[in-house]
């Protein structure tokens, strides 16, 4: 009863941002991100008659708390829905992502467990079901089952029986690169999930989010389709700005701006102007991705590195779904 599963994180260029139902992480829009091959975690499920809890080691430190709760609620919903097992297991995750910087480390996170963990206790399982199964521990997390673009349907159901991701287009379907621009590995003073719900409860400026999401996903999918940067690009900045828009209308607001990410924002517009196609996209967090096209690769991390404040640049390519180790 043991089984390891590596995940990579996800960049979203339409946004998830608000809940409808908290308890079931079911959202209030369709979300659509791309999967990256730099960012990822690998876990080590391990189902044992000899533990009398579930423990959690994280790049090998025993984690309690928060963080350790919130594997643990989750072992205990795949026990519950799947009445497999009642024991309990060791999880060992190694995270290659920079926890909480708003590189979404939960999204591959939950991703590798509840594949590892599903794969310990033998259970065949469609990826559907394995989507559906990850966005209880994290949201965004659904997302990162697979590979390339890959879109979140909110769906209407009550019990989230639809509200899952699909595949939109492999990653080989496109060589889009992301640079992830670190500002700061300090934690963030507001979680994302204590960040969409203050911006549901009180920012007059959420249903304007909600109502725009559509249309933007409408021309993202063709634009995807047609292989069509401009397009892509424009609208996931775009697209980010008006969900970081929602979080000023909060009360009380807040922002997840840093000086420094405002720096790297206009260096992305200044670099469109010097005829480089790059646009950004930001995270519940101060740290900003840039997307751009492969020939660009070296003047736009040079552009990147050498704004005062960013203390690294990793470029990523875009990554597969999860596998089994
Ligand atoms: C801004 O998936 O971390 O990154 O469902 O509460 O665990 P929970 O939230 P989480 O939120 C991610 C929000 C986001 C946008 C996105 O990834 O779509």
């Amino acid at each position: 009863m043991k089984a390891t599963a590596k995940a990579h994180t996800n960049i979203a260029l339409i946004k998830y941002w608000g809940k409808r139902d908290e308890t079931l992480i079911l959202p209030t829009n369709n979300s659509l991100s791309l999967t990256l091959d730099g960012f990822y975690t690998t876990t080590t499920v391990t189902f044992r008659d000899d533990l009398s809890s579930d423990t959690f080691f994280l790049n090998d430190q025993a984690i309690t708390g928060e963080q350790f709760n919130r594997v643990s609620t989750f072992l205990d919903l795949i026990r519950s829905e799947t009445q497999a097992t009642n024991l309990y297991a060791e999880v060992r995750s190694t995270n290659h992502v920079p926890t909480a910087a708003g590189f979404a480390s939960s999204a591959s996170g939950f991703a590798a467990l509840a594949a590892a963990t599903t794969r310990a206790l033998d259970l065949s399982i469609s990826d559907q079901d394995l989507s559906r199964l990850t966005r209880q521990g994290s949201g965004s997390a659904c997302r990162s089952i697979y590979g390339g673009f890959v879109e979140w349907r909110q769906g209407t159901k009550p019990d989230g029986s639809d509200s899952f991701a699909v595949q939109v287009q492999p990653a080989e379907h496109w060589d889009v690169r992301v640079a992830a621009v670190v500002l700061s590995d300090t934690m963030k003073k507001v979680s994302s999930r204590e960040g969409m719900k203050r911006t549901v409860n009180t920012s007059p400026f959420f249903s304007g989010w909600v109502n725009s999401i559509p249309y933007d996903l409408e021309l993202i999918k063709q634009g995807i389709k047609d292989r069509d940067f401009e397009k892509v690009g424009n609208i996931a900045e775009a697209n980010c700005l008006k969900m970081h828009a929602t979080t000023l209308g909060a009360n009380p607001p807040f922002t997840y701006w840093h000086a420094t990410t405002l720096a790297v924002m206009q260096e992305v517009q200044t670099m469109r102007e010097r005829g480089i196609p790059a646009f950004f996209t930001i995270d519940a967090g101060p740290n900003v991705k840039v997307l751009y096209l492969p020939k660009d690769e070296a003047t736009v991390k040079k552009a990147l590195l050498d704004i005062p404040g960013v203390h690294d640049v990793i470029v990523s390519r875009s990554g597969q779904g999860v596998t089994y180790l």
